[in-house]
């Protein structure tokens, strides 16, 4: 399955974040990714649709987004429901704050989400 383009420009490195076999579709997953000096919390899905990566906190009060109700390529956060789309990060509809997506393939029994090269600097 070609990856997925989110979150920037073709700059960046593939990480291997986890196996195949332990993202069965309609699951979630949390992953941490180091980019050499701090970790990074995803969240992986497999969906109908295929995989998604987003960031795995909720910009309401911080609930893990991971083990979130899936609902096709929407997910509502387990905690207070707010709803995001797994393709664009963004509520379907309203003024619910946005989530962070990235770019995600699968390879050789791999799941591999990509980091920007300016994730360091954006996470400040
Ligand atoms: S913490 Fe996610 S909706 Fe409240």
């Amino acid at each position: 399955m070609p990856g997925r383009q989110a979150g920037g420009g073709e700059r960046g490195s593939w990480r291997r974040v986890l196996r195949s076999e332990a993202l069965p579709e309609g699951a979630g997953r949390g992953v941490q990714v180091f980019d050499g000096t701090r970790a990074l919390e995803l969240a992986l899905f497999r969906t109908g649709a295929g995989l998604f990566a987003i960031e795995n906190v909720c910009p309401h009060q911080g609930a893990p987004l991971h083990d979130g109700r899936l609902e096709g390529t929407l997910l509502r956060c387990r905690w207070h429901g707010w709803p995001f789309d797994l393709r664009t990060g963004r509520p379907p509809v309203g003024a619910f704050p946005c989530v962070r997506t990235f770019a995600v393939e699968e390879r050789d029994g791999w799941i591999r989400v990509r980091l920007d090269a300016g994730d360091e600097e954006r996470r400040g």
